[in-house]
Order: structure tokens, then C-alpha cells, then sequence
């Protein structure tokens, strides 16, 4: 299979599904038309390019366990928001203080700081909003993955990633403590990712089991691979500024392993990943394809 073509054909589907669930303009008179601004905060951010790994390892994850139809989508869509408002949030002045994102400039740089903070409060709540419209014939289902999805953005998930990231910050920190921040900061999204799709896709415990710890190594070698980017990628492909981390001072694998022993990391959760896929076949081949894709990115 071709990787490339199948990211770009699950992106545009996502990007589709985007556009219906936050349309540029509300309807006319619609209780959602105002506030204006808000909606051209939470757009400027959710449409600015990103590559959308999340919803499609959702929806690569529910096609590989025999899931069919649009199901997936408002929960592929969610994921997605959730994600862009963690970035605006991430590139506040008071977390990392970026000015780019996705190529264009920051949330806050263009519709300011209180802006943003209500563009990524709209995403998050927008999120939930949307995975509870899905009409379903497994309701227990659909909010078990609700409440997973929650946890994994919250306390113990996403946002205690980036309390612990911070509060490293300029702090000579060991590795057990780095694997908390990365595993918890973007890894619980992605596994939650991986395992929403697996759910909702009917897969059975032993398939969850193996595309859990797939998403854990992927999840953990995908900010592996960012860390890695920011020392030597380029900001005209990744859309974002390199060398922030050097100059913030930010507990990363290259600061604490070296550049060499962090691409070897990268290298073996990659391969670890895809071995957690053996007992399956040709259906979990995007999965196999995304998790190299993964490390060997440019942006
Ligand atoms: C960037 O995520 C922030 C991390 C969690 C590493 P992505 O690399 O997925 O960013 P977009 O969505 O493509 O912009
Ligand atoms: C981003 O981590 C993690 C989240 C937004 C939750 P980073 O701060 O390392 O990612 P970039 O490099 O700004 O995208
Ligand atoms: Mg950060
Ligand atoms: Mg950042």
C-alpha cells in the first residue's frame, strides 16, 4: 500500500467532517451564530494544516477491527479538536510562548492571549459535545470510550503532561520522569486514539489488548520523533519554530540521550509497535505503515 495516498484520502475525509461540525459560518440567526470571533479563533487554529494523525489512527484502528461506516467520525473529528486545543494552549506566552503553528501564526499572536484561551476552551468542550450526537446500538460502549477519551485529555492524561513539562523546565530531570511527561502529554491522545477506533469498531479484548500497546510505543516515539525535529527539522516543512526547546530549556530525549541514542529509541518503539501487530494481517497495514511514517517524518 501506498502510505501517502492513504493519509491524504483519510485526511480529506477528516477535514470534510471537520468543516460540517464547525462550518465557518453558523446558521443565519442560528443560537450559534454569535459569538463571531470565537468561531474564527477556534477555525484559524482547527484549519491551518495539521496532519490529523489522531482521527486517522482512529479510524485506520476501527476499519482494521471490521468497522464500517461514519461512525467514527465525530469521534476521529473530537479527538482532532481536542488536539488543536491543546497546541493553542501549548503555544500561550505562559506555557511555550510560540508565534508559529501549522505555518500560520499562533492562535494568540493573531486574535489574543484571552482569545485563545476561549478558542481552546471551545474546542475541548466542542469535543465532548459532538462524540455525544453518535446515535448508537451500544450506548455502554460509546460512553465508555467518552469517559476514556476524558481521562486521557485530563489530569492523569494530557494536561498532567504538560504540568510535569513545565514544571522540568530548566530542571535536570532523569529518564523515568521524561517517559512520564512524553507518554502523558501526547501519547495518552494517541493511544486513546488507537483504542477509540479499536472499540467502536467492535474488536474484541485481545485485539484492544495489542492495539493498546501499539498505540503506547507509537505515542511515545511520536514526540520522540518531535523532540528530535526540533533540533534538526526544518520550520519551513514542520510549520513551527526549531531550537525552542535548546533555548527553553526543555527536558527532551536529545538533551538527556543525544541525538544518535534517541532515533535508536524512536527506531525500536517503532518496531516493537508493529511486532504487537503480528497476530494480525493485510487489515492492520496502515497501522504497521503509520507507525514508521511516525519516525521518519519531516513535519
Ligand atoms: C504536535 O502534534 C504536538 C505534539 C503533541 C507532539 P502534531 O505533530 O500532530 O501536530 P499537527 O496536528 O500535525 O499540527
Ligand atoms: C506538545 O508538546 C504537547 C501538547 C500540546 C499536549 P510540545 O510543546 O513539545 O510540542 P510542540 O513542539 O510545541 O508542537
Ligand atoms: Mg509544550
Ligand atoms: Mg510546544
Amino acid at each position: 500500500m501506498d502510505i501517502k495516498t492513504y493519509l491524504l484520502e483519510k485526511k480529506e475525509i477528516v477535514e470534510r467532517a471537520l468543516e460540517n461540525y464547525l462550518p465557518r459560518q453558523a446558521e443565519k440567526g442560528g443560537d450559534d451564530e454569535y459569538p463571531v470571533s470565537l468561531r474564527q479563533a477556534m477555525r484559524h487554529s482547527l484549519f491551518s494544516g495539521g496532519k490529523r494523525i489522531r482521527p486517522i489512527l482512529s479510524i485506520a484502528a476501527y476499519e482494521a477491527v471490521g468497522g464500517k461506516g461514519d461512525k467514527i467520525l465525530p469521534f476521529a473529528c473530537a479527538l482532532e479538536m481536542i488536539h488543536t486545543y491543546s497546541l493553542i494552549h501549548d503555544d500561550l506566552p505562559a506555557i511555550d510562548n510560540d508565534d508559529y503553528r501549522r505555518g500560520n501564526p499562533t492562535c494568540h499572536k493573531v486574535f489574543g492571549e484571552a482569545m485563545g484561551v476561549l478558542a481552546g476552551d471551545g474546542l475541548l468542550t466542542e469535543a465532548f459535545r459532538l462524540m455525544t450526537l453518535v446515535s448508537t446500538d451500544h450506548p455502554e460502549i460509546v460512553v465508555h470510550v467518552i469517559q476514556e477519551i476524558a481521562q486521557a485529555s485530563g489530569i492523569s492524561g494530557m494536561v498532567g503532561g504538560q504540568v510535569a513539562d513545565i514544571e522540568s523546565e530548566g530542571k535536570e530531570i532523569k529518564l523515568p520522569m521524561l517517559q512520564y511527561i512524553h507518554t502523558r502529554k501526547t501519547g495518552a491522545l494517541i493511544t486513546v486514539s488507537v483504542r477509540t477506533g479499536a472499540k467502536l469498531g467492535g474488536g474484541d479484548e485481545k485485539t484492544v489488548h495489542a492495539f493498546t500497546r501499539y498505540g503506547e510505543k507509537i505515542g511515545l516515539a511520536f514526540q520522540i520523533a518531535d523532540d528530535i525535529l526540533n533540533v534538526e527539522g526544518k520550520p519551513e516543512l514542520l510549520g513551527k519554530a526549531t531550537g525552542s526547546d535548546l533555548f527553553k530549556k526543555k527536558a527532551t530525549y536529545p538533551s538527556l540521550l543525544g541525538l544518535e541514542a534517541s532515533k535508536k529509541t524512536a527506531r525500536d518503539l517503532m518496531e516493537s509497535a508493529i511486532d504487537d501487530l503480528r497476530p494480525f494481517g493485510l487489515e492492520v497495514e496502515p497501522l504497521r505503515e503509520i507507525a514508521q511514517y511516525i519516525i521518519l517524518r519531516e513535519n
